[in-house]
């Protein structure tokens, strides 16, 4: 019955919801199928109660959210003291919980079945509670307290690192009930939000420590942007990264061998000094995928190879962007399962059929359920290597990544979030172009979507 009644209290009527609610808990909540009513499986129960308690969400859904520019983000932080640091403390505190309200909503106009999918009631519960948890939390006036804000979305943070494993499985099973076009428009709000989420949280973070560290001001970073993020740099480091890992796992099976050549080298030409004012980390997660997918394409395009074709990484910066082009003789991209380049970037297996592939999903449950949650950003391998190593890395200290298949779409995503782009050209049988565009002035709006 409650769940037969979604329209009933959307539309308001919110003076049932505690009976109503309170029937759910107190018998079994039904789900409704073709077949005899079946109960619902108690990790559901919580889930569907929110699905009407709707008074407070709407209350936040129905304020635009604040979007900024890198530009904004830089110059609010360069000048910081403390009071500007409460300013921004409370500007989090007051801003993620419309940023979230608002892809709850999105996700309560999803049909019923999308909750139910493995994963999916996981992300509502986890960004319910967050809403709930910000929305409550007291205006922060002191110092103190902003010490005490910082360590509560750092523990938000870390709690929600499997939210795009998850979402990524319960969506791909979704699948099937979902048109494509609508899939992917969700997911693309729900994952540009999350950035944008993220950004604020790690931003005021990493004003903090800067605040608190007067003895060590760095003129080039503000917050977790670099204003002077050497591009060549960033490649090195990934390219550096990524050729220790082990060349004898298939990363789709995780058991081996491929071929053991050493992993492809990469050669960087074009404007290399180019600087830009941009998150190291965003910039890395696009460079690290787009290097990962040319070495293993290079790889299994050159089975016999003794010495695996080079990848070329063309660094191009005009008046207004940093172009980046990664040219590699993987093969290209079109196969039996995907018949245009763009369809990579879909989580619907009508557009993309390895979504539904078993060794997919299950790698996408392996990530799910671990405590690490998706990859650490390159930046957190490179400090953990330099932690427990001083000089060179041993190569089987660089563990193999599982093929989630999430770095595509996630990279497209981040490249997009300020106003740039991601295309991919396939030369099939030959060989794929990547062309990333990052605009180079920092003064675009974040394009999320309310
Ligand atoms: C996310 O990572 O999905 C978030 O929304 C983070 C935020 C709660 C700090």
């Amino acid at each position: 019955h409650v769940l037969a009644s979604t329209p009933m209290l959307l539309a308001g009527r919110t003076s049932n919801l505690k009976t109503l609610a309170k029937h759910a808990l107190s018998s079994t909540l039904w789900q409704r199928s073709a077949e005899p009513l079946v109960p619902l499986p108690a990790r559901f129960i919580s889930t569907a109660v929110h699905f009407y308690q709707n008074r407070q969400l709407e209350a936040y859904a129905s304020k635009a959210a604040t979007r900024l520019t890198l530009r904004q983000l830089v110059f609010f932080g360069r000048s910081m003291n403390e009071e500007r640091l409460i300013k921004s403390a409370n500007y989090v505190r007051t801003e993620l919980p419309i940023r979230i309200a608002h892809r709850l909503r999105d996700m309560q106009a999803l049909p019923y079945v999308v909750v139910t999918q493995e994963g999916v009631a996981k992300v509502y519960e986890l960004y319910w509670t967050a809403f709930d948890k910000f929305r409550r939390y007291p205006q922060i006036t002191t110092m103190e307290e902003n010490d005490a804000f910082c360590e509560f979305v750092a523990n938000l943070l870390a709690e929600h690192k499997s939210v795009i494993p998850n979402l990524s499985l319960g969506l791909s099973l979704s699948s099937p009930y979902l048109l494509s076009d609508r899939l992917d428009a969700f997911m693309r709000r729900m994952l540009v939000s999350r950035i944008s989420r993220r950004v604020l949280a790690e931003h005021h973070i990493a004003l903090t420590k800067s605040v608190k560290s007067r003895d060590h001001p760095s003129q080039e970073d503000v917050g977790i942007i670099s204003t002077r993020l050497q591009v060549k740099d960033c490649i090195e480091r990934c390219a550096s990264y990524l050729r220790r890992r082990p060349t004898n796992v298939d990363e789709d099976t995780l058991s081996g061998p491929l071929n053991h050549a050493p992993w492809s080298e990469v050669a960087i030409d074009g404007h290399v000094d180019t600087k830009f004012a941009y998150i190291q980390e965003h910039l890395e997660y696009i460079i690290f995928e787009l290097l990962k997918n040319s070495m293993r394409a290079t790889r299994v395009k050159h089975p016999t190879a003794d010495v695996l074709p080079p990848i070329t990484a063309t660094v191009v910066a005009s008046d207004n962007n940093v172009c980046i082009r990664i040219s590699d003789q993987g093969g290209g991209l079109v196969s039996s399962e995907i018949k245009s380049p763009s369809d990579l970037f879909s989580f619907s297996h009508v557009r993309n059929a390895t979504r539904l592939a078993n060794s997919r999903l299950n790698a996408l449950r392996t990530v799910s359920s671990s405590s690490r949650g998706m990859r650490a950003t390159m930046s957190e391998q490179v400090r953990d290597w330099q932690a427990n190593s001083k000089e060179n890395v041993p190569a089987d200290s660089v563990d193999p990544h599982p093929r989630i298949g999430i770095g595509l779409p996630m990279s497209n995503i981040y490249a997009t979030y300020f106003g740039g782009s991601l295309e991919l050209v396939s030369l099939d049988g030959y060989g794929t172009d990547v062309y990333v565009r990052l605009p180079k002035l920092g003064t675009n709006l974040e394009e999320i979507e309310l």
